[in-house]
């Protein structure tokens, strides 16, 4: 750890590389990746200056920059003295003051195997109150992480009224951004929208599942309207798992000004004498590739470094929800794991119902918080399930819920106090009309939710995957745990809680897949992915609106975190029929699995789902850890959509067309591939063969240049069986 300089020091005239990635130049501080840079001014004893953020920089134009006309802008804002637009953070000393007039004390370089960290030490001018802010580069991929750690010197408390994580402007122009926005159901929806005067708020104050709604991760597109693979793309994703905002502020400056972090909604917080509070980190990434070129920064980032076991193949499952339900019994899960292995799959996980004593789990109404066995389904427990699963050579996972109660339970029973409702007032119920959130701010219930996933791990050391489940928001705000002028702080200390939890689960468990679901999709979130291998996508499992959905939630999760499963037709939320194909092909682009009942397949159907399991397997490396380049996007009506995975070192690709209209007399365009090596042939493999359709390309052999700029005709014609839904997935093999 280095440290640069001191408070009071005038600002260092000497040139000091602190490392590769963080470079101290003067009184300009760079942090960079490969191909990014984001510069400051940091001279002591003034606010901290934002200069850049984008492509790379060398040193000599980070010199210049001076002489470009770029100003320094407030790279923290902080409200009550000379700022009179937003601020970054807002606070209350304890003398009734509300301003903050912070400035450089001193800066600090630390260095790691895989990052560079920045920690620029801000101080109030009269009070003892700090914030650090910190901007960690990664080494290997293009990602820079930035986050504050604001702490109250003083001797008595001080009251944060905002906090947010980052600040980030860039300049005006025709810019564009690209957010989801969606609901249970329909999550991911992505809205592209030109910045106009006024604020963006994006924003989610459920409580708990906090990609509902809006998702907490951005794309600025610098050039005009988004493109796919070309222009200059910035992304953002605020990696924190509770209430936030990000609001894109555009005014009366040449700048729009990006403040993400903590939603401050109800939620002032008070440091204590010494204490200090850790704000969740923004990560940002340029690309000068087009929102494919962002979307594969993110995705490389957060399986080597964000993501539960970002380097690990994801197993084929079949998850019994839609195939059962809450109708759990022996045979019937004996059955579904002999099918899934007979097609070749991997796991089967049991979803709800299978547990309760006193109150069994018949339906959504009891049970939850009870996390025994219920015995008159399962007389064998869930040993006997494990063990089944071992005799059909799978591995064997479970659904709970760990975070919720029923108040017809006996949890609820022996703790009404471990709820979160407002004191005095009636208990707001959800789901089944009796679900609440447990108070995760209150150390006891940690200690309880921890022990669900220790019991199971401990009784059953033999269970491999954990479907952890969140169907409740934060519908009542109050916590029998936290004293009365600690109440505004539950919405994060309830997420404190929660990774408390999870590291504790984590530091115990290390091997364990645990997938994120909250009512489908509500957590697909780089708050949570860190101790979570995966989401679960959407509860719709209709294939046309997953490639919807999915095509959004790819602009910033890589394919191993989507859950994305066959199910039965009609669809059972949308009631949609689509062919059996069309359901492989649009599942095969994510961590493929199962959603059905195989008891109520055809024996061709059965047959067709083991040809595409094993096709999958036979790309599985390239879907899961290969680049993604969209192609032909489904918002642009053109009538198909179509994207591809390529393989690292470019030997293989995946490339994927699905026809989303049904309409007779539409013309649909030729795709041109990307990301192929111009140089080398590729040889074309259809995988999910359908019979009687081969394709005149089966088994040739093109140019990466002619697959990119000419492409392949798709035949996209009409029959009885397709029901205008035709799809290919096709290998391209590099000879
Ligand atoms: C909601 C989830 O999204 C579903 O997949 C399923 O697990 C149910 N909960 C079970 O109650």
């Amino acid at each position: 750890m280095k440290k640069l300089f001191l408070a009071g020091a005038a600002a260092l005239a000497l040139s000091l590389c602190a490392s590769a990635q963080v470079k101290v130049l003067g009184d300009r501080i760079a942090v960079n990746t490969a191909n990014n840079s984001l510069i400051l001014s940091a001279r002591s004893g003034s606010s901290l200056g934002f200069l850049h953020f984008g492509a790379r920089l060398s040193d000599a134009d980070i010199e210049a920059l001076q002489f470009a006309g770029v100003r320094p802008l407030n790279a923290y804002p902080a409200y009550g003295q000379g700022e009179i637009r937003e601020d970054a953070i807002a606070v209350t000393h304890p003398d009734g003051n509300m301003s903050l007039d912070l400035v450089v004390e001193n800066v600090i370089t630390d260095s790691s195997r895989d990052t560079d960290i920045a920690c620029i030490t801000l101080k109030d001018k009269v009070y003892d109150f700090r914030v650090k802010v910190y901007y960690k580069a990664f080494k290997d991929v293009d990602m820079i992480e930035t986050w504050t750690e604001i702490v109250n010197d003083g001797k008595k408390p001080v009251v944060l009224r905002k906090f947010d994580s980052a600040f980030l402007p860039f300049h005006t122009g025709d810019v564009w951004v690209s957010h989801l926005y969606g609901t249970w159901a329909n999550e991911g929806r992505l809205v592209e929208e030109p910045l106009q005067r006024g604020t963006l708020r994006i924003e989610n104050k459920d409580g708990v599942r906090n990609s509902h709604t809006s998702h907490a991760e951005i794309m600025i597109s610098l050039d005009g309207k988004p493109s796919e693979n070309t222009g200059s793309v910035i992304g953002a994703a605020l990696c924190y798992s509770g209430n936030y905002h990000l609001d894109i502020i555009t005014n009366d400056t040449d700048y729009h000004r990006l403040f993400a972090g903590i939603s401050p909604d109800n939620s002032t917080l008070t440091l204590d004498k010494g204490e200090s509070f850790r704000t969740p980190e923004l990560a940002i990434t340029f690309s000068d590739e087009g929102l494919s070129g962002a979307s594969r920064n993110f995705h490389r980032w957060a399986r080597a470094h964000k993501i539960a076991h970002g380097d690990r193949e994801r197993k084929i499952l079949l998850n019994s929800w839609e195939g059962v339900y809450f109708n759990i019994n022996e045979p019937g899960m004996d059955q579904m794991m002999g099918d899934i292995a007979s097609m070749g799959g991997e796991l089967f996980v049991m979803d709800d119902g299978w547990f309760g004593d006193k109150y069994p789990r018949l339906n959504d109404s009891s049970s939850l918080g009870d996390w025994v066995v219920d015995k008159n389904k399962l007389p064998n427990g869930v040993g006997g399930l494990v063990e089944t699963a071992r005799k059909h050579g799978i591995s064997f996972g479970i659904w709970i819920e760990p975070e919720m109660a029923n108040t017809v339970s006996e949890l609820y029973e022996k703790h009404p106090d471990w709820i979160i409702n407002a004191p005095g007032r009636d208990v707001v119920k959800g789901r089944g009309g009796s679900q609440v959130v447990l108070d995760l701010s209150n150390p006891a219930v940690q200690d309880y939710v921890f022990s669900i996933v220790d019991n199971l791990m401990t009784d059953y050391p033999g269970i491999d995957y954990i479907k952890w489940d969140a169907n409740m928001s934060v519908s009542s705000h109050g916590s029998s745990y936290l004293p009365a002028d600690r109440q505004s702080e539950l919405n994060i200390r309830y997420h404190q809680g929660f990774a408390a939890v999870c590291d504790r689960i984590r530091a115990k468990y290390p091997d364990l897949t645990i997938q994120a679901c909250a009512s489908g999709g509500g957590r697909a979130s780089y708050g949570v992915l860190p101790w979570f291998d995966e989401f679960w996508v959407s509860d719709n499992t209709d294939a046309l609106q997953r490639i919807y959905m999915q095509w959004g939630t790819s602009y910033f999760f890589p394919s191993i975190t989507m859950a994305s499963h066959i199910s039965a037709v009609p669809n059972h939320t949308v009631y949609r029929v689509t062919p059996l194909k069309f359901r492989i092909d649009v599942a095969m682009s994510g961590r493929l699995g199962m959603e059905l009942q195989p008891k109520d397949m055809t024996p061709e159907e059965i047959a067709q789902c083991k040809q595409a399991i094993a096709d999958y397997k036979s790309v599985r490396p390239v879907v899961q850890f290969g680049d993604i380049y969209r192609l032909v996007s489904p918002y642009d009506n053109l009538g198909v959509a179509s994207m591809m995975y390529v393989g690292q070192d470019k030997s293989e690709a995946v490339f994927y067309w699905w026809r989303i209209d049904n309409m007779y007399d539409s013309h649909l365009p030729r795709v041109k591939m990307a990301g192929l090596d111009p140089d080398r042939n590729y040889r074309i493999v259809e995988l999910d063969k359908a019979p009687g359709r081969p394709l005149s390309f089966e088994g040739r052999s093109f140019s990466g240049s002619f697959l990119m700029d000419v492409g392949l005709e798709m035949p996209g014609g009409f029959s009885r069986d397709l029901q205008g839904y035709a799809s290919r997935v096709l290998h391209l093999i590099a000879e």
